[in-house]
């Protein structure tokens, strides 16, 4: 079996921050999220060729990432480029040649799920052999996702983005297919918004009287297309973190559960609740980190609190008198306060700010 991993789109629901860098790269535990997926795509399946779809705008960045990383020396990487978004059932047929007759896996590159849930599914794909399975999670509004209307076990109709859904079970995002997938693409037209629906290519086999079965996600499950879902994905990979210190630390900090410090990481008079992710090289001072927290390679923090936040590579922030919260920051912020006498020992009130690469902000 093979996988399709589809790294292409616009991400525009994640503007500035993807301004910069393609959504499937922006790292969510210090990790983009593809290498999260290939993570469990090797730990939970046999699959070691891989095709990832990419767009011409970033492309080049996600190819040079995924083989300069470990997870080139495991599998084999094909690259498509996709001119336009299309749509995902278009992300898919141009992949036609790479895929050839054997079955494959199709994973949405924005999708974070819990481990376990892609093993069994891929398990119960092999036993039961149906045409296609589809991974779904049960949501209370599921009108921004595809949904799966479902009889007796089986998939009966499915529906992208409905108004008045018939089901509360939303299509993750990941799919398992036999090559059929391909003739059922050839056979649907460009849906209401100009793209073509994977949704109603599965649809097209269930009409055409195959089987489709389904599977429900019993854990957590985002698709971290918004920044708020990028925090909630955060949190869920920090509560799985294991606690290792890799610098040395001195007895001015305090740290509370569970933290991951990389090497080199200066702390100073500082608190840290965890549970926090600190890459290599930061260099905190003064400061409450926590919880929730990932700080990229070479962040320096002085005189500030984070909480539920990420703060990505070379990012630096001083003397910030609100908490920030909910916040994600991208490469090479600067944010300070000019004031010095307004530093966190004031009564802190939160703020939460988005910003793309680069942003420089010295007063708000
Ligand atoms: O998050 C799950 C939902 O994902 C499903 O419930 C929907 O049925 C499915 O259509 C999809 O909806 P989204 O609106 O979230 O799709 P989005 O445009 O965000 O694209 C999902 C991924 O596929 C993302 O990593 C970008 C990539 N993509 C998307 C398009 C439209 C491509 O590579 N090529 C494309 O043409």
């Amino acid at each position: 079996m093979k996988a399709v991993i589809l790294s292409g789109g616009s991400g525009q629901r994640l503007a500035p921050l993807t301004n910069t860098i393609t959504k499937q790269l922006l790292p969510v535990a210090n990790k983009p999220t593809l290498f999260h997926i290939l993570d469990l795509i090797k730990e939970e399946t046999p699959i070691k060729s891989i095709c990832v779809v990419v767009s011409e705008e970033y492309g080049h960045k996600v190819k040079e990432t995924l083989l300069n990383s470990e997870h080139a020396k495991y599998f084999e990487f094909d690259f498509v480029f996709q001119d336009k978004p299309l749509g995902l059932a278009h992300a898919v047929q141009i992949t036609n040649m790479h895929m050839g007759e054997e079955q494959f896996l199709m994973f949405l590159g924005d999708i974070l799920i819990n481990k376990g849930e892609l093993k069994a599914a891929y398990e119960q794909f092999i036993k039961n052999k149906p045409e296609s399975l589809v991974l779904v999670k049960e949501v209370e509004d599921p009108r921004p996702y595809g949904i799966a209307e479902v009889t007796n076990g089986k998939v009966t109709k499915l529906v992208e983005k409905p108004q008045d859904p018939k089901s509360n079970l939303c299509l993750s995002g990941i799919y398992l297919f036999n090559p059929s997938i391909f003739y059922a693409i050839a056979n649907i037209k460009p849906s209401y918004r100009g793209e073509l629906e994977i949704t109603d290519a599965v649809d097209f086999l269930i009409q055409q009287k195959n089987t489709v079965e389904y599977y429900i996600i019993k854990s957590w499950w985002f698709d971290v297309g918004t920044p708020e879902n990028m925090l909630k994905g955060n949190e869920v990979l920090l509560n799985n973190i294991s606690n290792t210190i890799n610098s040395k630390l001195n007895n001015t900090v305090k740290i509370q559960g569970k933290v991951s410090i990389d090497q080199n990481v200066i702390i100073e008079d500082s608190e840290i609740v965890g549970p926090v992710i600190i890459a290599k090289n930061a260099h905190i001072k003064g400061c409450k980190i926590g919880p929730y927290v990932s700080l990229g390679e070479s962040v320096t923090l002085k005189n500030t609190k984070v909480e539920n936040s990420i703060i990505r590579e070379n990012s630096r922030v001083k003397n910030f008198t609100r908490i920030i919260s909910n916040s994600v920051l991208g490469k090479n912020v600067e944010l300070a306060l000019e004031d010095n006498t307004q530093a966190v020992s004031g009564n802190s009130k939160k703020v939460k700010v988005i910003l793309g690469d680069d942003t420089k902000c010295t007063s708000l």
